[in-house]
């Protein structure tokens, strides 16, 4: 097997609750296990783009020795959410929880309707309730070259999906994020045609990668991180897992995404993570994981290829960015 399909099974691990991973970090800090934050260069873009680098000073250090199924460390809860994309609220990775600490995600609702046999909207208490939250530790990349490993609690999409049963004309799924001005400081900034828009194949969003994530670390949201619920495509660069999702429409055709829509010749529709093919303005081939130092190879679908690569059998890899 090619040796780029070499990721492993991902297994859903029980939820660990956040003091647990905060006293393990803490024992390890006082062994001196931790090592000081990594000094990373930042190179943040001139253009507003779909992620950039990180802030050295936000880098913190490793979380604690619990690791994803390549033996990779979590990244910091601080760095996670201290260093967000969340365009709505501001182009600055910094500075968004405070901006975000008026939006109003309780009471929350998501209709899901459009091409399928059942539309219904669900609250967030429904969600909660309905479909068991599970750990589920996925590596993020950035378009724009760095990556974390994030503990997120959530549930497959499929589990949704399975419920409101597509119809058969049902091809694509779209995401929307909630446009709500008087509580995000740019959504009227006329910088980006908001709401967010996302939107994946019928048969990528059934994979049971494919997540719909409620909280991280053991913890609800952060806002910040798209409160209260958001999706979370590991094999995708960061920016399809569109945050504070109102509405999911199952259709025909393949929907509009707000990137593709600004930027076509930068963002494509897959965005599948691929180190041989790079963005027009950077290289695709290394990454820096935040909280460490220097840059790693950066692995063909973020390393989860073995589970996704089915998906692709019919297309031309280099199409796929
Ligand atoms: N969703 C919305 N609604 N608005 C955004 O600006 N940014 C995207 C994605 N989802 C974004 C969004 C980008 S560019 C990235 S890299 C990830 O969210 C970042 O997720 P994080 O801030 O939780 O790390």
């Amino acid at each position: 097997m090619d040796k780029k399909y070499c990721s492993v099974p991902v297994q859903p691990q029980e939820v660990t609750p956040k003091h647990v991973y905060q006293s393990r970090r803490k024992f390890l800090k006082q062994m001196g296990v931790l090592g000081m934050g990594a000094l990373l260069a930042s190179c943040a873009p001139k253009l507003p783009s779909p992620g950039s680098s990180p802030d050295p000073n936000l880098m913190g250090d490793q979380s604690s020795n619990f690791t994803d199924e390549l033996g990779d460390a979590l990244t910091a809860y601080e760095a996670i959410i201290g260093y967000t994309n969340f365009y709505e609220f501001t182009t600055s990775k910094e500075g968004v929880a405070e901006l975000a600490e008026n939006f109003v995600t309780d009471p929350w609702s998501i209709e899901v309707g459009g091409l399928v046999k059942n539309p219904r909207t669900y609250s967030m208490d429904d969600i909660l309730g309905h479909f068991t939250q599970q750990e589920r530790i996925y590596r993020m990349r950035c378009v724009e070259g760095w990556s974390m490993v994030i503990p997120w609690l959530g549930f497959p999409l499929h589990a949704l999906l399975d419920e409101v049963v597509p119809t058969e004309d049902a091809r694509y799924v779209a995401f929307e994020t909630a446009l709500v001005p008087d509580q995000m400081n740019a959504a009227e900034s006329g910088m980006f045609p908001f709401p967010y828009l996302e939107g994946l194949r019928l048969d990528e969003a059934m994979h049971d990668l494919t997540l719909l994530a409620t909280g991280l670390y053991g913890e609800p949201m952060p806002a910040q991180n798209g409160a209260p619920i958001r999706l979370v495509v590991p094999w995708k660069y960061g920016f399809k897992s569109i945050k504070s999702i109102v509405r999911i429409n199952l259709v025909a055709d393949q929907p509009p995404t707000l990137w593709n829509t600004v930027a076509p010749h930068e963002y494509g529709f897959y965005a599948n993570v691929n180190p041989d093919v790079s963005h027009p303005r950077w290289s695709q081939a290394t990454e820096r994981r935040i909280g460490e130092s220097g840059r790693r190879a950066t692995l063909f679908m973020n390393g989860y290829a073995e589970e996704v690569m089915p998906l692709y059998e019919d297309m031309d890899l280099d199409v796929l960015f």
